[in-house]
């Protein structure tokens, strides 16, 4: 396994887990000293654990020694990052390195060829994953399919090879050409973005029809054309994979002169602070409580992190922010001009103007709110993923604004009377 990342390090656990022997191969520096130390350098739930129990198997060793990996394996798997560059083109630099160390690892490969000659491709495949960060070993035990793409499409020896590597996962296959292979990754994500997008839109409706958005999700979903999930609405969809695989799509559309426009979830950060706004009046000067930086619970990620563009949204605004997370370090958001970083909900709550819920960590849901009602100076919280019992928290004294709701939910004299006693 080339590359210790996120899916490279939970591919090589559950591999060595199914009773594979994996040499986890990274550049020597901070991650790979973390590996060898025996820490997991980001937050997984469950990975510690796995990685422990490989390592104490002898089924994971980890090592900076790519040549030495190589001559005892009988597969290789390329799992490097493609982060999108400046211009918006996936960054292959880290594949193309991998690519000529490996050549020179092993001079017979011939994936080095995808960057030179391009001659064969027989002992290549692509071979797609579908991790969910926070839920990614049980995505690789039980995954809804298995993508191995070929040069011609046929299934061959390094098929077999890779199909044999996820003999113990029970899923349907599916042998196809490389494009296609590719194409099934992104338009995965592509559509489970553009579910987001759509009911992130008619959430705007909802408020603006006075339409109750968690019944039109039910009613919408029970139709078992349409489904249930990746429904929930939100302040926008974040992460390392739905927003570059959406930009990709983009591209690739655009290259062969297809118009795909595709930039509603660039808006919600926008759309969420204008709500708060026309609700509460201008956030300039408030202290804000804001909980939640990851793009999503259960991850210390914070790529293309939504809750970071409502709070970055929300500090060009003039409101002085006082974030908390569970899992993400202060180093991450110490970039961010103004972002002040609090160690507890406790600590961040302190005489907040409004709390903004803006990643839905099971943290916040065991929350004691009526304590917390005694901490802030106004009882106002935007709940940016309609995950709190708004009755119970309106029954506490809250005033909450949730996505998708109308005004009136909220209730225009609760509004009033807040704005006239507390804020102003
Ligand atoms: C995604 C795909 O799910 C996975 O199959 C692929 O391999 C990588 O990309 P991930 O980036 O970990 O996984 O995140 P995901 O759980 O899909 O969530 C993406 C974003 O959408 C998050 O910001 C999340 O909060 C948001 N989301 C998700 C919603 O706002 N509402 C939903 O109903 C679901």
């Amino acid at each position: 396994m080339i590359g210790a990342g996120y899916v490279g390090a939970v591919t090589a656990a559950c591999l060595a887990d199914q009773g594979h022997h994996v040499s986890l191969v990274e550049l020597p520096g901070p991650r790979l000293d973390a590996f060898q130390a025996g820490r997991i350098p980001f937050f997984e739930p469950g990975l510690d654990d796995l990685f422990r129990s490989s390592i104490a198997a002898r089924r994971v060793h980890v090592t900076s020694d790519l040549e030495a990996a190589v001559a005892r394996s009988s597969a290789v798997l390329v799992c490097v990052g493609t982060p999108l560059s400046s211009d918006g083109e996936a960054d292959l630099a880290q594949i193309e390195s991998a690519c000529r160390a490996l050549s020179v690892a092993d001079p017979s490969t011939v994936l080095v060829a995808t960057w030179l000659a391009r001659p064969s491709l027989k002992d290549v495949v692509s071979n797609p994953e579908f991790l969910a960060q926070g839920t990614a070993i049980r995505d690789f035990r039980r995954p809804s399919r298995i993508v191995i793409g070929t040069e011609d499409g046929q299934a061959s020896p390094a098929s077999a090879l890779v199909d044999d590597l996820y003999a113990g996962v029970d899923a349907p296959r599916i042998i196809t050409d490389f494009a296609t292979a590719e194409m099934i990754k992104n338009v995965s994500n592509g559509f489970l973005a553009t579910k987001l997008s759509f009911i992130n839109e008619v959430a705007d409706l909802c408020e603006a029809y006075d339409a109750d958005i968690e019944a039109v999700v039910q009613g919408i979903g029970l139709d078992p054309r349409i489904g249930a999930s990746y429904l929930r609405p939100g302040i926008g969809f974040g992460g390392s994979c739905l927003p570059k695989e959406l930009a990709n799509l983009v591209r690739l559309g655009r290259t062969r002169g297809l118009a795909m426009p595709a930039t509603a979830n660039d808006e919600r950060g926008t759309v969420a602070a204008d709500r708060i706004e026309q609700i509460l009046g201008p956030v300039e000067g408030l202290r804000i409580a804001f909980l939640g930086l990851s793009f999503k619970p259960n991850t210390d990620d914070t790529r293309y992190s939504p809750a970071l563009s409502l709070a970055t949204e929300l500090v060009g605004r003039g409101a002085t922010l006082l974030a908390h997370d569970p899992a993400v370090s202060f180093g991450a958001t110490e970039s961010i001009p103004g972002l002040g970083r609090a160690a507890s909900v406790a600590e961040a709550v302190v005489d907040a103007d409004l709390v903004v819920l803006a990643t839905e960590w099971d943290h916040y849901r065991a929350l004691d709110w009526s304590a917390i009602g005694s901490s802030v100076r106004s009882r106002v919280l935007f709940d940016g993923r309609n995950v709190l019992d708004a009755r119970a928290l309106r029954r506490a004294g809250w005033l909450v604004l949730r996505i998708g709701a109308s005004q009136a939910t909220v209730g225009r004299e609760a509004v009033d009377s807040v704005l006239e006693t507390e804020l102003v």
